[in-house]
């Protein structure tokens, strides 16, 4: 069952926190569409890095996880983009279906990122307004590091890791997760390019800064009304 729930231990006082994370975890198995999509990301890196103006997010100065707020990986029209495309489609929709939640007209914003060692993520969360949906990443190539998910109660202010929750990202490894979350990766040490896909699932068609479409940005990822 790619459906995966992240609880808190069994409250022992009536004050004691109790969360639940829903997590879906669904692994791509192909080889080949993996490969091409490394190659489509690489390929576009350079052109990207040089148009679209850096801001630093999650402990990352430079690259394309910094130019995040710029492009849009579901609008890329290469063929392997677009089977990825209809493979978050279906998981998107499985993880509803799961949860028992309804569809909605929602629209995505994805970015690439491409790490080569000696970098990690700091702890971050992707949306925590009213308006928080879903998020996810991808592992496209990797050797061995984890995201690493923590529970939504923090001790002293800080993430512990002891409390922390793991997932190595494994090659073709698909997360989707609720956007509050709090997570960070661990530190890539390896030479070679980690390459991920993260994205962000919304119901309402604007960015945080209020800007519908988030300037042309957004795409409709899933349509009840329209689509089957
Ligand atoms: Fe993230």
């Amino acid at each position: 069952m790619p459906l995966k729930r992240l609880k808190s231990a069994p409250a022992k006082s009536p004050f004691a926190p109790v969360w639940e994370i829903p997590l879906f975890l669904e692994k791509l198995d192909d080889a080949a569409l993996l490969a091409e999509i490394r190659s489509t990301v690489l390929a576009r890196e350079g052109e990207l890095k040089q148009k679209i103006p850096a801001k630093p997010i999650a402990g990352i100065d430079d690259g394309l996880t910094s130019r995040w707020h710029g492009f849009n990986i579901f609008t890329w029209p290469e063929p392997a983009m677009r089977a990825f495309h209809g493979f978050i489609r279906r998981s998107y929709r499985a993880y509803l279906a799961a949860m028992g939640v309804p569809r909605a007209r929602c629209y995505v914003q994805g970015w690439a990122n491409v790490v080569r060692g000696g970098e990690k993520f700091a702890p971050h969360c992707h949306d925590q307004s009213p308006y928080a949906y879903l998020s996810g990443n991808f592992t496209v190539a990797c050797t061995d590091t984890s995201t690493i998910y923590y529970p939504p109660f923090l001790y002293q202010g800080a993430p512990r890791e002891d409390r922390s929750i793991p997932i190595r990202n494994e090659r073709g490894l698909l997360t989707l997760f609720p956007s509050t979350i709090l997570h960070e990766t661990s530190l890539y040490t390896d030479g070679s390019e980690r390459i991920t896909l993260a994205f962000d699932i919304f119901l309402q068609d604007y960015d945080l800064g209020g800007r519908q479409g988030m300037g042309g940005m957004h795409i409709v990822l899933d349509d009840p009304a329209v689509m089957a």
